[in-house]
């Protein structure tokens, strides 16, 4: 699309996301409505969008039931404040959550965004060892290619080096381990990289001293790692690891909460329990920012007594009323419409038509869960060797397609929303499909 003498100088003015602005005026996209699957640029054209804004839209844009429940609330009250109140909608949100979180995560801290979420669980993780007796124990583990949020806490947890050199010296007291992908070559099956990774966990507590270490923290599908999907064992082996030296495990579950990997969260798609749960993005479906810190109650059991042991936190707009109102209508529309079930039906079509993209020669794998799924792109599947120029010439291809996808230079994943037809899956493979056609013809 093209640009206004207006927008060139309005772009200026401000920054966009992890970006050169030089970058986003080579290709640039301003959209000015957006439905269901589809969003539609100034000039009238229309984008598939297959990743539900980025891992946001779960039932698409603007769902009419999530409008709805927003214009009901917009009746009664859009803002609470927290310092001395709190909304009567808020703790039906609590209680909605809790009522679809794994057991035993039932206390609910509701905020505006992943990054406020992740930034709790840590400060509520040194806080907890704090006040039961082991103020030692402070140390959070994380690991490289991971992202958990932009704030100061959250980076520092964060393992993509591009993402936060430029603000260092970091917060400290994080340490990051390397995820299976790194060991993948060295072994004969993931199977074994995921053993040998998870033990290599274990060995950081051990040598750091689990007496100083207060959590690990991570993406049980690790999206800028390029949806890094890692075996059940390589959970439940970090979990025996955790309990044997009292850390806690946190999953930052924003990406692949909400029905995504055919669970609603992806701690039931692997089959193991975290100690603390972060969520967002798909929790509101894209409609307002939402996010929350959920906790095993008898973790926050902690903080109730005596009175100074109250968690020392909060923000202005966190539990918000019109959030809260669109989280327990998301909910609801996954519960009723069974959507767990429909991105399980939809992933498997979509993951067959992926698959299909390897007789072009430059796909090593598809990766995810359920509808959450990546493709790694090499120059060839003999040397698999990194062809970053074939992403790059991806985004321009996309884009001309119209189509929406989350693209790195050697990888990319799709995320569509739950209400996607069958027919949609076929259109977002095709359109991929054309899309990677164009960038081989682009890089040659
Ligand atoms: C896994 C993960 N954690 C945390 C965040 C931060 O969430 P937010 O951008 O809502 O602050 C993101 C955002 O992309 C994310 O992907």
């Amino acid at each position: 699309m093209t640009l206004t003498e207006r927008d060139r100088r309005l772009l200026q003015r401000t920054f966009l996301d992890y970006q050169p602005t030089a970058e986003f005026l080579g290709c640039p996209l301003v959209i000015e409505r957006a439905e269901g699957l589809w969003l539609w640029d100034r000039e009238g054209r229309r984008y598939l969008d297959a990743i539900g804004g980025i891992f946001v839209a779960v039932l698409g844009h603007r769902h009419p039931r999530v409008m709805e429940a927003m214009r009901r609330q917009m009746e009664r009250a859009t803002f609470v404040p927290p310092l001395h109140a709190i909304s009567d909608v808020t703790l039906d949100f609590i209680e909605k959550l809790s009522s679809v979180t794994p057991g035993p995560l039932e206390f609910v801290k509701p905020f505006s965004g992943g990054s406020e979420a992740v930034e709790a669980a840590l400060k509520f993780a040194r806080q907890y060892f704090r006040q039961t007796g082991r103020p030692g124990k402070y140390k959070v583990i994380s690991r490289y290619h991971s992202y958990h949020g932009a704030t100061f806490g959250a980076m520092a947890a964060s393992g993509t080096g591009s993402r936060k050199a430029k603000f260092e010296p970091e917060a400290p007291g994080f340490l990051r381990v390397f995820p299976p992908t790194h060991y993948r070559d060295q072994f004969s099956s993931w199977e074994e990289a995921n053993r040998f990774a998870a033990r290599a966990v274990e060995d950081v507590i051990i040598h750091e001293g689990p007496e100083t270490v207060a959590a690990l923290i991570l993406e049980p599908i690790g999206n800028t790692g390029g949806i890094i999907t890692p075996t059940e064992e390589y959970f439940a082996l970090l979990r025996a690891a955790c309990d044997r030296h009292q850390v806690l495990l946190i999953f930052d579950e924003i990406i692949t909460g909400f029905a995504k990997t055919g669970r609603m969260f992806a701690a039931e798609t692997f089959g193991v329990t975290p100690d603390l749960l972060c969520v967002g993005k798909g929790i509101s479906s894209g409609a307002i920012p939402l996010g929350a810190m959920i906790a095993r109650m008898e973790l926050a059991e902690a903080f109730s007594a005596p009175p100074e042991n109250y968690f020392a936190h909060g923000h202005t707009y966190a539990g918000n009323p019109l959030a809260c109102a669109a989280g327990i209508a998301v909910i609801d529309t996954i519960v009723e419409f069974d959507l767990c079930r429909r991105a399980e039906v939809l992933g498997a079509l979509l993951r067959q038509r992926l698959e299909g993209l390897k007789r072009l020669g430059v796909v090593r794998e598809v990766r995810g869960k359920g509808v959450l799924l990546g493709v790694e792109l090499v120059r060839d599947t003999r040397t698999m060797a990194p062809l970053p120029e074939l992403g790059r010439a991806l985004k321009r291809t996309a884009l001309k397609r119209g189509i929406i996808l989350r693209i790195d230079p050697s990888w990319f994943a799709v995320s569509p929303p739950l209400i996607a037809t069958e027919g949609d899956i076929e259109e977002i493979a095709e359109r991929i499909e054309l899309s990677l056609r164009d960038a081989l013809d682009e890089v040659g």
